[in-house]
């Protein structure tokens, strides 16, 4: 398997900027802000933290560290690197697959309903402060089941033709263009919401907690929010991390790319909850708040149209970085186990997907009432992968490197063989992997489900 020169990140610059891409996507426009609205604020936000540090980047550091000491998708990983006689690490990469087609199914929906916006706002449609007419515009575009199905294609096809063209000239391309566009636009947003009469609630909401709302359910949804918004506990990283290039620092770059996933996720937050509350909206909306809010907050400002209609535009491109690596995933495995060319294993990803899409698009329709445990499908493909896979994927991924792959291993793929000085660094890595973060995701895992 690959003799000839496999693909991957071509610069240091690219690496980051690729990451970052999968991080950075609808989890911080989206799914933060509406998870922090709806889970009492400030408070969540606070263990969303701890949660990120403790948890998410260890994690995050030793799956990278595997896919680069690997240079293997996420199931081949771990026939290369597991000990001979234990081939059962395998099924942590087949999770991993089956984790990405759930995520995608869902999240290519949502996708679609911000194209779909983009065309609302240059009509004028969504140009509104009133929060009925943006809830009534909202639910009309997410209960017809035919534009619900035919925006996620789009989505689907858009991002397939650029996951076919390969990692360097596929997903870095993009994400070295689309980027810093992002954050220059995020920037604007959030200067305007500030400066809105009535904009201190909002602050105040999101930055002075309240811990009577922080319950084990909420415990969970903030771990399974901080493995969402890192792409990890799926093989993600993993898969991108055989693409790293051999000198790359890998903590000191997941460590940047943390921060910056952090700060694009506060950003929203600072852009969306002063103007929440400035036009009376509820902050604990759901999934729904920023379809609502976004078009009043630009609504209210000069040239609101033009700004809303580039906002939608950099969201949509903003979850292309997110969709490329999700389906890198599968595309990674099937080509590389299955022989596959790589359109041939991108088209059957892309298929897949459309076929799982079906019943999470229409969620709000058709399907509204298959219930699982209470969840209509887009719930459920939403719980089970964030909520259980993923914490399920990161615990054995640490017991993995922790006790089975061991410290000498760990400290030679993270030192880069000797040429970075950071002992006391994989020192630490190794003890929170070890012992601190499986036993917290465990715990917090089984204490969320009512097990105990
Ligand atoms: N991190 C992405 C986001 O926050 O939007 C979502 C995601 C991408 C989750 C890739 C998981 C993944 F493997």
């Amino acid at each position: 398997m690959n003799q000839t020169k496999r693909d991957g990140f071509t610069s240091t610059f690219g690496v980051l900027v690729a990451t970052l891409g999968s991080a950075v996507g609808l989890g911080n426009i989206w799914k933060f802000p509406s998870l922090t609205g709806a889970n009492g604020g400030a408070g969540f936000l606070l263990v969303y933290l701890i949660a990120t540090l403790l948890v998410g980047l260890p994690v995050m550091i030793v799956e990278t560290m595997l896919g680069r000491a690997a240079r293997a998708n996420a199931v081949s990983t771990f026939e290369r690197v597991a000990p001979r006689g234990q081939p059962g690490w395998q099924a942590v990469g087949w999770m991993g697959f089956a984790a990405a087609l759930l995520i995608m199914a869902f999240y290519s929906g949502v996708a679609g309903w911000v194209y779909a916006y983009i065309f609302k706002a240059i009509s004028g449609e969504i140009a509104t402060t009133d929060p009925k007419v943006a809830a009534a515009v909202f639910g009309s575009l997410v209960s017809n089941p035919v534009s619900s199905l035919l925006w996620q294609w789009v989505v689907l096809g858009i991002t397939g033709s650029i996951i076919m063209m390969g990692v360097a000239k596929g997903i870095e391309a993009v994400a070295r263009k689309l980027m810093p566009l992002l954050f220059i636009l995020l920037l604007v947003l959030c200067a305007r919401s500030l400066t809105l009469p009535g904009a201190m609630p909002g602050l105040t909401f999101l930055f002075s907690p309240d811990f009577s709302k922080i319950t084990p359910a909420v415990l969970l949804t903030a771990l399974g929010l901080a493995f969402f918004k890192l792409s990890i506990g799926m093989g993600t990283m993993l898969t991108y991390g055989s693409y790293f290039r051999d000198d790359q620092n890998i903590p000191a770059t997941t460590t940047r790319v943390m921060l910056a996933d952090l700060s694009v996720s506060l950003l929203a937050g600072i852009a969306i909850f002063p103007a929440v509350f400035a036009f009376g909206f509820e902050p604990a909306a759901g999934p729904s708040l920023v379809f609502m809010t976004i078009p009043a907050v630009f609504t209210a400002m000069p040239g609101g149209t033009v700004f809303m209609t580039i906002f939608f535009i950099l969201t949509a491109i903003a979850s292309v970085g997110a969709i490329l690596s999700l389906l890198e995933v599968p595309v990674a495995i099937l080509s590389e186990r299955f022989g596959f060319g790589r359109k041939r294993a991108s088209l059957y990803t892309i298929l897949a997907i459309a076929l799982l899409g079906v019943p999470a698009a229409l969620s709000q329709s058709l399907s509204a009432e298959w219930k699982v445990f209470g969840m209509n499908p887009f719930d459920l493909f939403d719980f089970l992968s964030s909520n259980l896979l993923l914490p399920l994927g990161g615990i054995l991924i640490c017991v993995f490197v922790g006790w089975v792959y061991g410290f000498p291993e760990l400290e030679k793929q993270l030192g880069n063989r000797g040429t970075l000085h950071n002992a006391w660094l994989v020192k630490t890595v190794f003890f929170l992997i070890r012992f601190v973060t499986p036993l917290s995701i465990a715990a917090v895992l089984l204490h969320g489900l009512k097990v105990f």
